[in-house]
């Protein structure tokens, strides 16, 4: 709970508020079970009235190749937690279309929407970029040994190799996680515990733990974490 009310904190810190000036607020959102809880609380009634939602932009940091309605889709969790329940409106909403049957399609017309949605920058600048940690270090669907680690031009990329199922996925490339204002990531359990032990103080190359990629410059990364995670770190 109290990593969760940390990074509802630290959201509503940063969005934009209620009768406060307009402006462009763009998230991208964490997959997998840790921040479903946050979603849920960003949608209770003890935060949902602290930010002005209809100045948030949501786009995700990785997608699995599934339809939308679908258990496994990121999206489906957090809209399910979140975005449907605060009615943000579609045109806001930029999901990853792992559906597409071509994946290079699918993250080549990610990219356009990023791009377009980013006033053409050539990397993306997000405002806050939300992420978990495999206990295998990995991040988004950057996983250890993959090829996509080492992409440095685009924004998105297909994987078809995933060790953690389902196999197929978009992800965002680690020059674009390394371009946002602030990176939060939200780590907990025992499970946890050594791949963030490795990528906070460990001497591991960073392509056999992605998340230690993740180096966006002073002031911009933050970990929230457990004690079980980070007890003893
Ligand atoms: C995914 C996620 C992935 C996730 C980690 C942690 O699509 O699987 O983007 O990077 O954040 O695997 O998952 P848990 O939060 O479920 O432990």
């Amino acid at each position: 709970d109290a990593v969760d009310r940390a990074a509802a904190d630290i959201f509503v810190s940063l969005a934009p508020q209620p009768h406060g000036s307009r402006r462009p607020f763009r998230v991208a959102l964490a997959g997998g079970t840790t921040p479903r809880a946050l979603y849920a609380l960003l949608a209770s009634s003890e935060y949902r009235h602290r930010v002005a939602w209809d100045q948030v932009a949501f786009f995700f940091g990785d997608e699995r190749a599934v339809p939308p309605d679908h258990p496994d889709s990121n999206y489906r969790a957090a809209n399910d937690a979140l975005l449907r329940l605060l009615d943000i409106s579609e045109k806001c909403v930029h999901r990853m279309k792992g559906e597409v049957p071509d994946l290079e399609a699918a993250a080549a017309a990610y990219e356009r929407e990023l791009q377009s949605a980013f006033e053409g920058a050539r990397v993306p600048h997000f405002d806050l970029i939300f992420l978990g940690m495999g206990p295998d270090g990995h991040t988004a669907s950057l996983f250890p040994g993959s090829s996509a680690l080492a992409e440095c031009k685009r924004l998105v990329v297909p994987v078809t190799d995933a060790p953690k199922p389902p196999l197929r996925r978009l992800t965002l490339t680690i020059p674009v996680l390394n371009a946002a204002k602030l990176v939060l990531f939200m780590a907990t359990g025992a499970d946890k515990a050594p791949a963030l032990r490795e990528v906070l103080k460990g001497t591991a190359s960073p392509d056999q733990y992605p998340a230690k990629h993740v180096r966006p410059g002073p002031e911009r990364l933050a970990w929230l974490v457990d004690e079980a995670a980070g007890g003893t770190l």
